[in-house]
């Protein structure tokens, strides 16, 4: 009893595989298999080869067909080969077709280039024409909206504009405006900063509103002037900038000594006498006129002269009474050449 049930479970497993056969062997991406059968035998084998333009990467190339009807599988790996040999390659382009309405809205979401492949698909989904909006604007720390309107559901569209504005006392870095972009996304977003500048300093030769010793904010300001008889020139206002340095201060100027005291001059609109001038000084910035002689055509004509910082230069033509001869005529009352020329 015992060998014929042996002999007969053996027929079993043997008769029951003998005839088991393998279906298609599995597709592996950019590769092809030989050969190519409706079905395979056990113990058929197949080679895998990469398509053109691809080349191994890793793995096995052949599958077996084993006894129980499925297959070892291979597990080669193809990858684009690093220099591609020369091919036809297709690209589709899209582009966002704006009616001439003025504002554009939309924009296209997505690839706007899809490549032909080999596996006869195009390498990317088509895009889509979408209303581009913006989500409601971020408020960066010590901002507030100035200008805020969102739209229906609180979103804002491309090209729309917020204005931010700062706490008191803070400053707004960048673009006070930031605008709904075409990415869906807010551009230029202002920070607003803490600025404290250190005590303002004195100037020379000047003096400073009452100010104390202490941080000041932004914004706050303190006013210049200067000690007589300096003169002050630039801005008399000097405030606490973006920065937390003061914007430009002004700054003290030197009166002028002029030390020709007979010339006659005209001073601011009069003819006059330097030596009738208090000191014999004019203040920064102030013009004398001097009269010099054209001997040629016995007249007179004008030279203007600044005082530039404590410096006065006085023109070359003017020549001290009676240099010449104790009755040579003074130029200031000569007639008046032409044309202003010298000489
Ligand atoms: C496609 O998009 C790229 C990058 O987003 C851009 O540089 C290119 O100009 C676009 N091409 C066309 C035709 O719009
Ligand atoms: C709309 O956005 C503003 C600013 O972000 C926010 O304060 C407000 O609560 C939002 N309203 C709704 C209904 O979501
Ligand atoms: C911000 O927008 C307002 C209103 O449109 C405009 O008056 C202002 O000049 C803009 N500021 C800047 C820095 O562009
Ligand atoms: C939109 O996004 C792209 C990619 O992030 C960027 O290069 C481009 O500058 C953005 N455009 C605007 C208007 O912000
Ligand atoms: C005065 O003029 C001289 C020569 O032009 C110049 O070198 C000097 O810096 C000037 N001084 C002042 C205080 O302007």
């Amino acid at each position: 009893m015992r060998l014929p049930t042996l002999i007969a479970g053996l027929c079993l497993l043997h008769c029951a595989t003998a005839g088991k056969v393998c279906a298609r062997p599995r597709t592996i991406e950019s590769a092809v298999f030989r050969p190519g059968k409706v079905v395979y035998e056990s113990r058929d084998v197949v080679t895998y080869s990469c398509i053109a333009g691809y080349e191994k990467e890793s793995g096995n190339d052949k599958a077996v067909c084993l006894a129980l009807g499925n297959w070892e599988h291979a597990t080669l790996k193809c990858r684009r080969e690093s220099d591609p040999s020369p091919r036809y390659i297709y690209y589709i382009t899209y582009k966002l077709y704006t009616p001439n309405t003025g504002v554009t809205m939309y924009s296209l979401l997505g690839a706007n280039e899809s490549e032909c492949l080999e596996s006869g698909k195009w390498s990317q989904k088509p895009p889509v024409c979408e209303v581009v909006t913006c989500p409601p604007p971020p408020l960066p720390k010590f901002a507030q909206l100035d200008f805020f309107t969102p739209r229906e559901k609180n979103i804002s569209i491309y090209q729309d504009v917020v204005t931010y504005r700062c706490l008191q006392n803070f400053a707004l870095i960048g673009n006070e405006n930031a605008t709904c972009t075409e990415n869906g996304t807010w551009s230029g977003i202002p920070e607003c900063r803490d600025v404290k500048c250190n005590p303002p300093t004195v100037i020379p030769n000047g003096f400073m509103s009452f100010s104390l010793y202490r941080k000041y904010n932004y914004k706050e300001f303190v006013t210049y002037g200067c000690n007589p008889p300096y003169t002050l020139e630039g801005p008399r206002i000097s405030f606490c900038d973006k920065d937390g340095e003061w914007s430009q201060k002004p700054s003290c100027k030197a009166p002028c000594h002029v030390n020709t005291p007979k010339a006659n001059v005209l001073y601011n609109g009069r003819k006059t006498r330097v030596d009738e001038i208090a000191g014999q000084q004019i203040h920064h910035g102030d013009i004398l006129t001097y009269f010099c002689k054209n001997k040629i055509d016995k007249c007179a004509y004008t030279v203007p002269s600044q005082c530039q910082d404590g410096n006065f230069t006085v023109p070359a033509c003017y020549k001290k009474p009676g240099t010449f001869s104790l009755f040579s005529t003074d130029p200031s009352k000569m007639t008046p050449c032409a044309q202003e020329s010298e000489q």
